[in-house]
């Protein structure tokens, strides 16, 4: 579904007017990335938290849980780097007065080169039979000379970057002539760092108060927390702290929808191993988040890893886990393994030991650590996006159903007297009551029973339980499933084993 910018607005449209996401302060006109999550949104939300947590911290009896506070010292995110290297380069046009990521200018216009090949690819497809994909991309001239640029620029641009290169990026922006999309000149100014941390005061006077920062990642209240939970947890390496929370970038380049917002919310996952043993845990955690994803039925071909070549100083393997969103393959997961960078950096700002005594070594040391990281948001949108259907039924009638996983479905079921009459809706509120202390239930008895299908599978409620005349006389009633909408009669008692969640 990569690229598809009608699918990609309707996925938008259908998430406001059903209930999921609404933007933020709308009556104020909003704000820009930045958004709410609604009645049905924050049901599958919780219901993302709780899978990931129950995988992470319930299945795994070495990984335990924290929920660590948003405000932290700020020496923490001195020692962390945050303060002096958490930055985007910011360049802005002197006619439009708008500001841009310097570096997202370049991978636009490198985006655009890739485009227009793709376009020539397809363009050929058509034209001829029997189409031999690489040989045409290998031999047609427009191709070729499209890819040596996309090489020469991608090569140049990550070592201006890698070298923080403020005046090298801009040149390389002025030679490929890149324009503001909005007033279409060439008059940029210089590029300066941007710190993406949001700063704020905390005392009750601004004056002699200090600067805090809204937290930027979960994973520092992991870290400076280590010691504490390893002594009162009793906690023997290798284990995994986990944590769930919002984070807070002030991100210049705020786009599609979700994937990219302000205020958003993180599960992350700190595993402390023993130094030298870190390669064989990355390994073991990449398959581990691979399969989590895999056990939601999400169709594999939607992910991809991708392997960083440039690392960070302090990692000495970086993947991210891609999805194939409906602008294309993007980082939807983190995994990382950072070393001892973060606790020892905290061991040197608060002078306090942060080591682990290793009984079956004798031995005290900092331990390595393997961090899984993944945005709840982006989460959100991979499934969103993913399960968005429209289909055309046998009646040439048409319907729009979310194939969420119904692990993660905000209702699980609907229950829906056929008529509004003759003892149906008492009966269909017995089965209500019924079923509601252990799942997400909705009860709807408003219009024709196959409108009423209809707002069900757009919300995603994997079974319509439907109570009809029958139902009074032998207490049975109909389950339709939501994807194959095959109906089947059950009786009352046997409503909860008939449901696969
Ligand atoms: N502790 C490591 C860390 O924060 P990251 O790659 O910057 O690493 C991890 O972020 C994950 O958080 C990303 O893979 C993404 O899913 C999510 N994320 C990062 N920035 C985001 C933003 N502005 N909006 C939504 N999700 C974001």
């Amino acid at each position: 579904m990569a690229n598809n910018d009608e699918l990609f607005k309707q996925i938008i449209s259908h998430a406001k007017e059903y209930g999921f996401i609404f933007p933020s302060s709308e009556i104020y006109d909003g704000m820009s990335a930045v958004y709410d999550y609604a009645q049905l949104g924050v049901e599958l939300k919780n219901n993302i938290k709780q899978y990931w947590w129950k995988a992470m911290v319930q299945y795994n009896e070495n990984i335990v849980g924290i929920d660590s506070a948003i405000f932290m010292h700020p020496t923490i995110w001195k020692a962390s780097g945050h303060v002096d290297a958490f930055n985007d380069p910011l360049i802005d046009n002197k006619d439009s007065k708008k500001r841009y990521r310097a570096d997202v200018l370049i991978e636009d216009y490198l985006q655009k080169l890739e485009d227009k090949n793709e376009k020539e690819v397809e363009k050929a497809k058509k034209k001829f039979e029997n189409f031999d994909e690489k040989l045409f991309k290998e031999t047609n001239p427009n191709i070729l000379r499209n890819q040596e640029k996309i090489n020469s620029v991608s090569s140049r641009f990550a070592e201006l970057m890698n070298q923080s290169d403020l005046v090298g990026i801009k040149s390389l922006i002025e030679e490929l002539e890149i324009v503001c999309p909005v007033s279409g000149s060439k008059n940029w100014t210089d590029v300066r760092q941007f710190n993406l941390m949001f700063s704020t005061q905390m005392g009750s006077v601004s004056e002699g108060a200090d600067t805090i920062y809204l937290r930027p990642e979960t994973a520092q209240g992991i870290f400076v927390n280590f010691i504490n939970v390893y002594k009162t947890g009793r906690m023997k390496i290798p284990f995994g702290i986990a944590q769930i929370g919002k984070a807070f970038r002030n991100e210049i380049v705020a786009r599609q929808f979700i994937f990219r917002m302000r205020e958003f919310e993180q599960m992350e996952m700190q595993f402390f191993v023993r130094p030298g043993e870190e390669i064989k845990w990355f390994e073991y955690w990449k398959n581990e988040r691979i399969n989590w994803h895999k056990s939601l039925g999400i169709d594999l071909a939607n992910y991809r890893f991708h392997d960083h070549d440039k690392l960070a100083h302090y990692a000495n393997a970086a993947t991210d886990i891609e999805f194939n969103f409906p602008f294309g393959f993007k980082e939807l997961e983190g995994i990382h393994s950072r070393t001892d960078y973060d606790l020892s950096q905290h061991e040197k700002f608060s002078g306090k030991k942060l080591r682990y005594f290793d009984p079956e070594t004798n031995e005290s040391y900092i331990p390595y650590v393997i961090e899984t990281s993944i945005g709840v948001d982006r989460m959100f949108l991979a499934v969103l996006g993913n399960s968005f259907t429209e289909e055309t039924l046998a009646d040439g009638s048409q319907r729009v159903v979310l194939k969420i996983p119904p692990v993660l479905a905000p209702y699980k079921v609907a229950v829906l007297p056929l008529v509004k009459k003759d003892g149906l809706p008492e009966k269909a509120r017995e089965i209500m009551d019924l079923l509601k202390m252990k799942m997400m239930c909705q009860y709807d008895e408003k219009d024709a029973i196959g409108r009423r299908y209809r707002r069900q599978d757009a919300i995603g409620t994997p079974y319509c339980i439907t109570v009809d005349n029958q139902s009074l006389e032998d207490n049975t009633v109909t389950i339709r499933e939501r994807d194959t909408m095959l109906q089947k009669r059950v009786p009352i008692s046997e409503i909860l084993q008939s449901i696969i969640l």
